[in-house]
């Protein structure tokens, strides 16, 4: 059973990671627009990810007999800059996921609610990996500068992440 206050605060993280997703499909696009097509596919794979991320959610309430209820997902910015600028976003966001996923967990441990706990450790570590995976490219977009070469070659090596479904079929 899940409380009043867990299945609100659940619910707000559906829309924090469908906020997720559409700002990562709002990179996508401007990616491929600057004519980064690697990037555009990076960003196209973690924005269904993010999707991925808000059913796991949704499928939890409803597994636990609670209503799913869905809000209005805000509106992403349209333009992010050079591509080191939107990986520094992109961190930064990952960031305050990460807070909000520990906040679901010290309520969750308030409310002695053991399934909620063990169903979020999931998702403790996925940020982990998350902001590793940020970092990493972060170093090697400042490791390149404004260099046209270097930075084709990162955009390239983005651009051969697949998405799980991919994936899964090629195995
Ligand atoms: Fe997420
Ligand atoms: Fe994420």
């Amino acid at each position: 059973m899940l409380s009043k206050k867990m299945t609100d605060a659940l619910n707000a993280q559906i829309n924090k990671e469908m906020y997720s997703a559409y700002l990562y499909m709002a990179m996508s696009a401007y990616s491929d627009f600057q004519g980064l097509r690697g990037f555009a596919q990076w960003f196209s794979v973690q924005y269904e990810e993010e999707m991925s991320h808000a059913m796991r959610i949704y499928h939890y309430i409803q597994e636990q007999g609670a209503q799913v209820v869905l809000r209005a997902i805000e509106e992403p910015p349209k333009s992010f800059g050079k591509p080191l600028e939107m990986f520094e976003k992109t961190l930064e966001h990952e960031k305050y996921i990460t807070k909000s996923i520990n906040a679901l967990v010290d309520l969750a441990i308030a409310e002695k609610d053991h399934a909620t706990q063990i169903f979020l450790q999931w998702f403790v570590t996925e940020q982990v990996e998350e902001e590793a995976n940020d970092n990493e490219i972060i170093d090697r977009l400042k490791m390149v500068g404004d260099q046209g070469n270097g930075l084709f070659m990162i955009d390239r090596e983005l651009g051969v992440r697949k998405s799980e479904k991919e994936a899964e079929e090629e195995s």
